[in-house]
């Protein structure tokens, strides 16, 4: 593959690839993902954290909410550059550059479909109508601001004479970025470098503005594409957190920056990305909108950095090299995660075990792998208090934890209360009533009352485990403790039942730790 073009352009360096972050236009305007303005600004100041250079606040000529938002994040956010989009309207740019006065850094991105498609059904306009209301639209706006960007909406299904003569005449009115959009993720990644090859060698004054790649994702290629049309020069890339957005999504920017931090010597291009804030950023807008990322997502999904098999794990605790490219730490995970499970060797049950302090003999060890193999047939995960359990054996009052017996969920309207019956350690039974803002808030309330133990949620997530009548809700929760982060699961057929399964997971970690050290702190008294 060729090394990237290099193009003459305003920024600092040519490897140096803008991101504009376009989570909360986007990404918000798709289903299942919208944000009130107060959640806008909470992601804004995470997206500037994570050093976005630029932030697309929304569509303001399409709603108050758009409006109030960008407000807001124009009042605390000085340093990235805040966007909005606009349709090529004189009306849609009032609103748009009125909402941008809050901006330090403003830019204004004016849209047009160029594609005979949308030519033809959507705008009824021909191409003059088109090049004419480009020119008329970024003049106009051009007089109240200098940082516009042009979209060529629909760019790659467009005609290449057309599209060379739109973005000339963007350029020649004043606009300072073009983003050619593969709005329906139609494009190929040899189709689009040669795209962007071509204005940039061809169109009069590519030489003066910034050229921008916005890939979508309907055929799993937006980061493929996207890297595709770096190496054909853009030096901007339009993404968002976990790749939200119309349809099946936009570029992922996790991915893209990752792709271009870890194969950086091949791409000869970087971003000013913070990637130790990726997992951060990606778990803050799964908490926001609700919206879970997949277990295997790269980079960000939990899986991304777990080994299972027993092949696997060998090899990663001989090397991480083998079977991991990037550092866990560098994109923001705790570390590696080796989930013991029915693939598992025994290598990594010793391992974990010697990490929970126990150091067995080659016979013990053996007794002990047979116990976890017998265990797997029954659960697919094998936490460390199950491993505990398996060292003390069940039952035997010192090993075990709060067991749940019965829990019972009512709805108070606006809030829930719920009713948990555990047996303790001791074997006695404890009930506690609490209520909380929904039934699993009020469900943890209950369960800290009963066993004393107070966990700050970090993150909590249920996924559906099998299909049809075998189908399983499993539960996971991770909650910090000083320094440490804890992780527990939970599986049954009733998710409430699963989730209380997971906080007693970790609940019961703690107290066996405690026990450990008030123990350890008798011997040595
Ligand atoms: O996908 C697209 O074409 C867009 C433009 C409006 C930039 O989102
Ligand atoms: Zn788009």
């Amino acid at each position: 593959m060729n090394a990237p073009t290099s193009q003459a352009s305003p920024q600092a360096s040519p490897a140096r690839i803008r991101v504009f972050d376009t989570t909360l236009r986007d990404g918000e305007q798709s289903p299942g993902c919208s944000m009130t303005p107060p959640q806008k600004v909470v992601m804004a100041r995470a997206l500037a954290e994570l050093g976005a250079d630029i932030i697309e606040t929304g569509f303001p000529a399409s709603s108050q909410s758009d409006r109030d938002a960008m407000a807001l994040i124009g009042k605390e956010l000085r340093e990235p550059v805040l966007a909005v989009l606009s349709r090529c309207l004189p009306a849609d740019i009032d609103i748009s550059l009125r909402a941008l006065e809050a901006a330090a850094r403003p830019r204004l991105h004016l849209f047009l479909s160029t594609s005979p498609l949308h030519r033809e059904h959507k705008l009824r306009m021909s191409r003059q109508q088109v090049l004419d209301r480009v020119a008329e639209s970024v003049a106009y706006a051009k007089r109240h601001i200098e940082d516009i960007e042009f979209s060529t909406e629909d760019g790659t299904r467009t005609e290449e004479d057309f599209l060379h003569e739109v973005v000339a005449a963007a350029i020649a009115a004043g606009a300072t970025t073009i983003n050619v959009p593969d709005t329906v993720g139609f494009t190929t990644p040899e189709e689009i470098r040669s795209l962007f090859r071509g204005l940039i060698a061809r169109v009069p004054g590519a030489d003066k503005v910034v050229f921008s790649a916005h890939c979508h994702n309907d055929l799993g290629l937006a980061v493929a594409n996207t890297l595709a049309a770096i190496e054909g020069g853009a030096r901007q890339v339009e993404c968002t957190i976990n790749g939200i957005g119309e349809r099946a999504g936009n570029c992922a920017l996790e991915e893209i920056v990752m792709a271009l931090k870890v194969r950086g010597a091949f791409f000869e291009a970087d971003t000013g990305v913070d990637t130790r804030r990726l997992v951060p950023t990606s778990q803050l807008l799964q908490r926001l909108i609700g919206m879970p990322v997949q277990r295997n997502k790269a980079v960000v999904g939990s899986n991304a950095f777990a080994h299972e098999s027993g092949i696997h794990q060998h090899g990663m605790l001989r090397h991480r090299g083998t079977y991991e490219i990037m550092h866990p730490q560098d994109v923001g995970w705790a570390d590696t995660q080796m989930v013991l499970g029915r693939h598992s060797g025994r290598a990594a049950v010793e391992q974990r075990l010697r990490a929970l302090g126990y150091y067995l003999e080659e016979t013990e060890l053996e007794l002990v792998f047979a116990d976890f193999k017998a265990l797997c047939e029954q659960q697919r995960v094998v936490t460390d208090s199950d491993l505990q359990t398996l060292m003390h054996g069940a039952g035997d009052g010192d090993g075990d934890g709060y067991r749940l017996a019965s829990l019972t969920l009512s709805d108070l309207g606006q809030r829930a209360s719920a009713t948990v019956e555990l047996s303790d350690p001791d074997g006695r039974r404890v009930a506690e009533t609490a209520e909380g803002d929904g039934p699993v808030d009020a469900l943890f309330a209950a369960l800290a009352a009963a066993t004393g133990v107070q966990l700050s949620l970090e993150s909590y997530q249920v996924h559906s485990v099998g299909l049809g009548a075998d189908a399983r809700g499993e539960a996971s929760l991770s909650v910090r403790h000083g320094d440490t982060e804890y992780e527990g699961t939970g599986t049954s057929r009733d998710i409430i039942e699963a989730s209380a399964l997971a906080w007693l997971d970790v609940a019961n970690r703690l107290l066996r730790q405690r026990r450990g050290t008030a123990s350890e702190q008798l011997a040595t008294a």
